[in-house]
C-alpha cells in the first residue's frame, strides 16, 4: 500500500492534502475479510452479468500492462479477456522485450510504465521484483504468480470452492502435493478465512516454515501440516493439487517424480474424502503424475469451472484496485 499527496491549486483553501489509496495484490496476507467478500461478490456478479450477455464499461479508458517472465495460458488471457471485457484496453508485454531485460532498473521501469498504465499484472520468478514494483509505482500492481505465491489463482479457487460449498466456513481442504506457490497462497487464504487446509507434503518438499509459522499463528489448528496423503485427505471436502516440478524446476523433474509418486490424486485417495468431495487443480495438469486422468476428468474434478472463474475474479480485481 502506497499513500499519495496530491497538491490542488485552491489558493483560498491553501494547500489541501488528499490522501489517495493505491493497493496492490501481491500476496493475500494484504487483503482483509471484508476485501476477500467484495472480491467475492463482484466476481459473482460480473459472472451472472457476462452469462446475460451485459456489456460492461467500467474499465473504458484505462489500459492494463502485463508482463510476464513466465510461460501462462490461463492467467494471461483471462487477465487480458477480463479487460477487453470490462472496456478498458490490455497491453501485453513479453519481459525479454523491454529494457528489463538488458537491466534497466525496476525503479526506472515502475516510474515510466506508471505513466503509461492505469494497473500492472506481473508474472516473474522473483517476488521481490513485484515488491520493488509495488513500492515504487503509484499504480496497482497485481501478481500473477512468483516463485513464492499465485494469490488471484487462490482467490478465484475460493470462488470456486464458494460456488460449490455455498461457504467457506467449516469446509475441510487439503493440498497434496509440493509445498509451492499455490500451497503458500492457500496457506495465507487459511489464515484469513475460516476453513481448515491440511496440507500433505513429503518432508523435502514442505511449504516454507516462515509462511506456514505465520498463518498458524493466527489459524492454529486450522492450518495442519502432515506427510501422509491419507490423513490430509479423510473427510476432506475439497482436494487441490498441483504439479510437481513448478516452472523454473524442470531440471528436478525425475527427482521429483520419484519422491511425490505416494502422493498421487487418484481413485484410491479419493475414497477416504467426503462423498461430495471436488477435486481441484489450477491446471497445467499432468495426468499420470500428481493426478491421474481419470480424477481429472471425473464427476468430481471441478477444474474447467475453476479455469472460466479466473475470468470473473479477474474482472473484480481489476474493477476493484483501478476504480477503488
Ligand atoms: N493456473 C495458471 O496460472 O495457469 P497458467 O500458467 O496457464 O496461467
Ligand atoms: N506451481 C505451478 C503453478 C502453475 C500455474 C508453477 O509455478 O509452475
Amino acid at each position: 500500500m502506497i499513500f499519495l499527496l496530491n497538491k490542488t491549486n485552491d489558493s483560498t483553501l491553501g494547500v489541501l492534502l488528499e490522501v489517495i489509496l493505491k493497493k496492490d495484490i501481491l500476496t493475500l496476507s494484504s487483503l482483509d475479510i471484508s476485501e476477500f467478500s467484495l472480491l467475492f461478490e463482484r466476481a459473482g456478479e460480473l459472472k451472472n452479468r457476462h452469462k446475460k450477455g451485459i456489456c460492461e464499461k467500467s474499465l473504458a479508458g484505462k489500459t492494463v500492462g502485463l508482463i510476464f517472465e513466465k510461460p501462462s495460458t490461463r492467467t494471461r488471457i483471462s487477465f487480458e479477456a477480463a479487460t477487453a471485457q470490462l472496456g478498458g484496453i490490455p497491453l501485453f508485454i513479453s519481459a525479454g522485450d523491454t529494457q528489463l531485460s538488458r537491466s534497466e532498473p525496476i525503479a526506472d521501469t515502475a516510474r515510466v510504465l506508471e505513466r503509461y498504465l492505469d494497473a500492472l499484472v506481473l508474472r516473474t520468478y522473483s517476488h521481490a521484483m513485484q515488491e520493488e514494483f509495488a513500492r515504487i509505482a503509484s499504480i496497482p500492481i497485481i501478481n500473477a504468480l512468483t516463485d513464492r505465491y499465485h494469490p488471484c489463482q487462490v482467490l478465484s479457487d475460493l470462488f470456486t470452492v464458494i460456488e460449490y460449498k455455498e461457504a467457506l466456513s467449516g469446509i475441510n481442504i487439503a493440498w497434496v502435493g509440493d509445498g509451492n506457490n499455490m500451497a503458500h497462497s492457500w496457506i495465507n487464504a487459511a489464515a484469513k478465512l475460516d476453513f481448515t487446509l491440511t496440507l500433505a507434503c513429503p518432508e523435502e518438499y514442505m511449504p516454507d516454515p516462515d509462511i506456514l509459522s505465520a498463518a498458524k499463528e493466527i489459524a492454529g489448528d486450522r492450518v495442519i501440516v502432515t506427510h501422509d496423503p491419507v490423513a490430509a485427505v479423510s473427510g476432506a471436502d475439497v482436494i487441490n493439487t498441483d504439479v510437481w516440478a513448478s516452472m523454473g524446476q524442470e531440471a528436478e523433474s525425475e527427482k521429483r517424480r520419484q519422491k511425490f509418486a505416494p502422493y498421487q490424486v487418484n481413485r484410491e485417495l479419493l475414497a477416504h474424502a467426503a462423498r461430495d468431495v471436488i477435486v481441484m487443480h489450477c491446471l497445467p495438469a499432468h495426468r499420470g503424475e500428481e493426478i491421474t486422468g481419470d480424477v481429472l476428468d471425473g464427476s468430481r474434478s471441478v477444474v474447467w469451472d475453476q479455469t472460466e472463474n479466473k475470468l470473473h475474479m479477474h474482472k473484480a480485481i481489476l474493477e476493484i484496485l483501478i476504480k477503488g
